[in-house]
């Protein structure tokens, strides 16, 4: 029994240790990434903001104002959390 139990941590062990190398990795290689990209921002909105309408000039709105309307036209879009943080990033980082 006592091996078994051994056994089990050496398992666990090695389980956690796995999973904190691919978070950290994952995190360093932008796969996870949560902030909002820039550049990526960019491609996006041209990609996803002129497909309905004409695409509207970051300098239009404040920063404050484009956080509310990039997550209605998040919903309108069917854009992803991270498309939609990047599109704020670069609308706000560009008015
Ligand atoms: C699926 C179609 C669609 C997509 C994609 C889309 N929009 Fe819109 N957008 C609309 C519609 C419809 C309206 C009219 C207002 C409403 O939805 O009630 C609108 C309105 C707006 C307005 C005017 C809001 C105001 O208060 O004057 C802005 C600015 C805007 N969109 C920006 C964007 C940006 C930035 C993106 C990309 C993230 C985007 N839109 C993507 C459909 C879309």
């Amino acid at each position: 029994m006592k091996s078994i139990s051994r056994h089990k941590i050496t398992i666990l062990s090695a389980l956690s240790l796995v999973l904190t190398v691919a978070a950290t990795s994952g995190v360093a290689g932008g796969i996870k990434s949560k902030e909002g990209d820039f550049s990526r921002g960019a491609q996006a909105w041209v990609d996803n903001c002129s497909r309905c309408h004409n695409p509207r000039d970051p300098k239009e709105f404040r920063d404050d104002l484009w956080r509310p309307i990039v997550y209605h036209m998040r919903v309108r879009g069917g854009l992803t959390g991270q498309q939609t943080r990047d599109i704020l990033k670069f609308l706000q980082g560009s008015n």
